[in-house]
This record gives structure tokens, sequence and C-alpha cells, in this order.
């Protein structure tokens, strides 16, 4: 097994995903001596095999120094695990959170950088302490899936109300929660037909019973957007469908997959019939 330490350090988009800071619900922390103690108690269990230590700072991070920072706490810890126990742990896992860009041009995180200078780093701090090299991890997870997906969303209806224009989409936070639960924005684009008129701002919200049920706010899209048009939103591969919920009984969206010009369902649309099936009545 592993520790999941907490080495107190903020990083990530949002405080909502930020897990490397001290007094939050994950892992033992570094600072307080709880991760220090949990090793000594795992240790103490002839049932448990120790292997290493794990720490996950957050997501959404876009530099490589607080991973740095992260390999240099851990790497403290793995010197200060010898000492007290006699015992070299093989294993450091780094976690995910690697960074991606929602909206052209915004920071991503540069993953050769940081494979280069996490392992210039380990091999330094390491040889510093007189350890070996352990085996090194990391748990890229959006970084992986975000890119690969692009959700699409039928226009319902468009609504001007002088100061704003709003287009109602049939999905909203039902399928995608998180512009309501931390603010992320997206860049929402007209597919399927061409347009040559231009743009204008407007808010794209969903079609749940709540007004805070914004996809994206202040975006661009041209300004003859009516009902039936297409929207598609790039980089909803993660943290999307698995957030997903049954508000407003609207069902959750199909996942196809597409390549090379051919498409496949992979997951068919959440029907009327597949909520009723689990309610089982008075
Ligand atoms: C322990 C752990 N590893 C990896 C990840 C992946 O994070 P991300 O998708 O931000 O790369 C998470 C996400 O919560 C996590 O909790």
């Amino acid at each position: 097994m592993l520790i999941r330490v907490v080495p107190g350090i903020a990083a990530g988009g949002h405080a909502k995903i930020r897990t490397g800071t001290d007094d939050q619900k994950f892992g033992l922390s570094l600072t307080d001596g709880s991760a220090q103690h949990a090793i000594t108690r795992v240790l103490g269990q002839p049932r448990l095999e120790l292997v290493g230590l794990h720490c996950h700072l957050g997501s959404q991070i876009t530099a490589v120094k607080p991973y740095l920072s992260a390999v240099r706490r851990l790497v403290g810890l793995l010197a200060r695990v010898r000492e007290q126990h006699g015992i070299t742990l093989p294993e450091l896992d780094l976690g995910g959170g690697h960074g991606v860009a929602y909206l052209p041009g915004e920071p991503a995180l540069d993953v050769v950088g940081l494979a280069t200078k996490v392992r210039a780093e380990l091999a330094g701090s390491c040889a510093a302490a007189g350890l070996p090299v352990p085996r090194l991890a990391v748990e890229p997870g959006r970084a992986i899936a975000g890119p690969a997906g692009v959700v699409l969303y039928r226009v319902l209806s468009v609504k001007r109300t002088g100061s704003h224009t709003f287009v109602a989409v049939d999905g909203g936070m039902s399928d995608n929660p998180r512009p309501a639960l931390y603010g992320v924005r997206y860049a929402p684009r007209l597919v399927g037909r061409r347009s040559a008129v231009p743009t204008e701002p407007v808010t794209v919200v969903g079609r749940h019973c709540e007004a805070g049920d914004i996809l994206a706010s202040d975006v661009h899209l041209p300004g003859d957007v009516r009902p039936g048009d297409l929207l598609a939103v790039p980089v909803a591969g993660a943290y999307h469908l698995s957030m997903a919920s049954g508000y407003n009984l609207v069902g959750r969206p199909p996942v196809v997959a597409v390549t090379s010009g051919h498409a496949r369902l992979l997951v068919r649309r959440e029907s009327l019939a597949d909520i009723q099936e689990r309610d089982i009545g008075l």
C-alpha cells in the first residue's frame, strides 16, 4: 500500500479542487505529523505492506513548480522513514491534476516539461538524501480524457432581453454541473451549418429550473443562432458525464465514439423508462 500524504501545497484551478493543502478531508498531513504517525502504524501491522508514498495536489494545475515542491517534501519524508525505521520505500506516486485548456489561449500544463523537471528534481533530491530513486508514478486523468470528448447540444430557444441574449439548450447542469459548481468556463461554437452573420455575446443556458443553470456566459455565437441549431462544446471528455445527475428527469446523454468518419454508440441515452425502472412506488 501507499500512504496518501498531504504535502501542504496549494495548487489547482479552484479551491474546490485543491487537495494538497492541510486541514481538509483528503490524506494525512506532513505538517502536523499525521503522515509520519500513519507510517509508523502501518509498519507495525504485519499484514500490511507499505511500498511508498502518494499525493495528489489538486486538479487543473498549470505550473510544474508545485510538483517539484511535492517531490522535495515527499523525498524528505522518505529520508525520515529510512532514518526512523531503517526502511527504503521503493515507490512515489505524484497523482494527477495536469491542467488542460478549456478556452482558446488558456494555459495548460507542459507535460514534457513536467516529466523532465520532475525526474531531475527526484534524482537530485534523492542523491542529496542518499536515497535510491524510487519508482515514479503519475495519474493523469483529465489531461487524457478531457480533450478527447466534445459535447453536442441542440438549441431549444433564443431569448433577447435587451441586455442579454440567452441561448437555451437541451442539456445543462444535469449533464455538466461544473460551471455552476466552480465557475468553469467553456467555449461553445455553432456546428452543422455555416453562418455569415457577425457574432454577438450570448449566455448559453440549460433547461433546468434554476437561474444559475448557465453553461457559458459572455461567449460569442453568430447573431442568427436559432432553435434547432447544434452547439459543440470542446474538452468535455472528463468530469462531465461522470458528474451527470438525474435532475429534472432530463436523462443522461448518450456517448458516441467517432473515428475516421465512423460513429459507434458506446452508452445509450437515459430514457424515462430507465428512470422509472428504479422507482418502486408506494
Ligand atoms: C488521487 C487522484 N489521482 C488523479 C486524479 C486525476 O486528476 P485530474 O483529472 O485532474 O488529472 C484525481 C482526481 O480527483 C485523484 O483524486
